[in-house]
């Protein structure tokens, strides 16, 4: 038996391809990324504003392979067996055209490190949730990957990847701990028992956190994704002017934008009626001045007024969370794409620090998605013993599809 796991990790749940190989020790019980790779698609969805999951099946289908043979290269000693021929099965890919385009090609070279079987045990992919089109990709890959080289194939829930994504760098998770995801697509309180053992105890009715910012972004005249962009402007007001100055700005343009359900006395959330907010505050001072265009003051204004409204709700919850319910939580996870917001951030750390509560979070290259999580989250499910390990040729191979609304709750 060996004492290290080496995990294959494929993440396509939305508009990031990512492949990544991660390694878990367990006498030191340590995680290592032996290889990474990435590829954002930001700059062709920006064009539309959101992301286009035709278009995002399209992108992970070309770039998947080529993600794959990098993280190959990074981890390959000079010996490896080849494969058996017979289980190249395009069958597994049919659906995919530009992958299997890509797949053809590799393969026309016989010295492809596709042909030889890697130093890993299992292929971690994630099943859901996110966007069926573009979680087929990565599926369907997985799957071909897993024939090709007989080697068992994890599928992992997207959020659980995000949790796990502060494994890197920080010491083995205590329990009971409190996660709250927040990212592009969901905003969700967790009550995390054990590894593997989670409840959804709030979440949002309509809009994401992070689907929130994009919007009020484009509503203000910024492009995609408007998390980074929303965040960089209500930055560097804080960091030129006072909040008392601030905010004698924000009373001088009538700028007040409302704290959804902050005194709800629950754990449910909204966010389609703070961007509503941003719409008609952007009309109204248009109309009042007279302008097509508001002035870079005041869009900056309103950005520290939107990023405001979503702290204090979301510290809000927390609290509710905290003091609702008999847990005494030791540690506060929070993961996805919005905790790359610093304001955020340090007033979570706050927060924490009065509650006595540690504040895990994931470093920031792994905040947004990425396939690092995934394995990270494939490995705890082996550890816990409650991942699935689908073996090649069986029937349960031939039936594992994605999940676009997996939630945490079915674990
Ligand atoms: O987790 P993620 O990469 O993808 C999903 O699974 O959705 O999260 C992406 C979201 C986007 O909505 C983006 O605007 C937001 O995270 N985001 C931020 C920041 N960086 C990314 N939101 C606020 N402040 C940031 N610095
Ligand atoms: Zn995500």
């Amino acid at each position: 038996m060996t004492d290290k796991i080496t995990i294959l990790s494929i993440e396509t749940s939305c508009d990031e391809t990512g492949i990544s190989v991660v390694q878990y020790d367990k006498d030191k019980k340590t995680y290592t990324i032996l290889a990474d790779s990435l590829n954002s698609q930001i700059e062709i969805h920006k064009e539309f504003g959101g992301v286009f999951p035709m278009i995002a099946k399209r992108e992970h289908g070309n770039n998947l392979t080529g993600l794959l043979t990098h993280c190959l290269r990074t981890i390959s000693p000079n010996t490896q067996p080849g494969v058996d021929e017979k289980n190249i099965d395009y069958g597994l890919i049919d659906r995919e055209k530009e992958l299997t385009e890509k797949i053809i090609q590799e393969l026309e070279n016989t010295n492809s490190l596709l042909l030889k079987i890697p130093n890993i045990d299992y292929i971690a992919v994630t099943r859901g949730p996110g966007l069926e089109p573009a979680l087929w990709v990565g599926l369907s890959f997985a799957k071909f990957l897993s024939k090709l080289w007989q080697i068992p194939t994890l599928p992992v829930n997207h959020m659980e990847g995000h949790i796990s994504s502060v494994l890197i760098g920080s010491d083995e998770v205590d329990f009971p701990t409190l996660a709250l995801l927040i990212s592009g697509g969901h905003t969700e309180l967790v009550d995390v028992k054990t590894w593997g053992k989670y409840s959804i105890i709030g979440k949002t009715r309509d809009d994401a956190v992070g689907e929130a910012y994009d919007k009020a972004a484009r509503i203000l005249g910024l492009s995609y994704p408007g998390g980074p962009l929303i965040a960089g402007k209500a930055e560097v007001l804080r960091k030129n002017f006072s909040e008392d100055y601030i905010q004698l700005q924000k009373d001088k343009f009538s700028i007040k934008l409302p704290r959804p359900m902050i005194h709800s006395h629950d754990l449910d959330l909204s966010f389609s009626g703070l961007k509503t907010a941003v719409l008609y505050m952007v009309r109204d001072l248009k109309k009042n001045q007279n302008v097509e265009n508001l002035s870079e003051e005041i869009i900056d204004l309103i950005c520290h007024e939107f990023e405001n409204s979503v702290s204090e709700v979301l510290i809000s919850k927390l609290n509710f969370a905290n003091k609702a319910g008999d847990r005494k939580y030791k540690n506060l996870i929070v993961a996805g794409g919005v905790i790359a917001n610093n304001f955020l951030k340090e007033y979570i750390q706050k927060w924490c620090q009065k509650n006595e509560i540690n504040f895990l979070k994931p470093e920031k290259s792994l905040a947004t998605d990425n396939a690092v999580m995934i394995g990270l989250a494939a490995i705890i499910g082996l550890n816990n013993n409650y991942v699935k390990i689908i073996q090649p040729n069986t029937e349960e191979f031939a039936s594992l599809k994605p999940d676009g609304d997996w939630t945490l709750n079915n674990i």
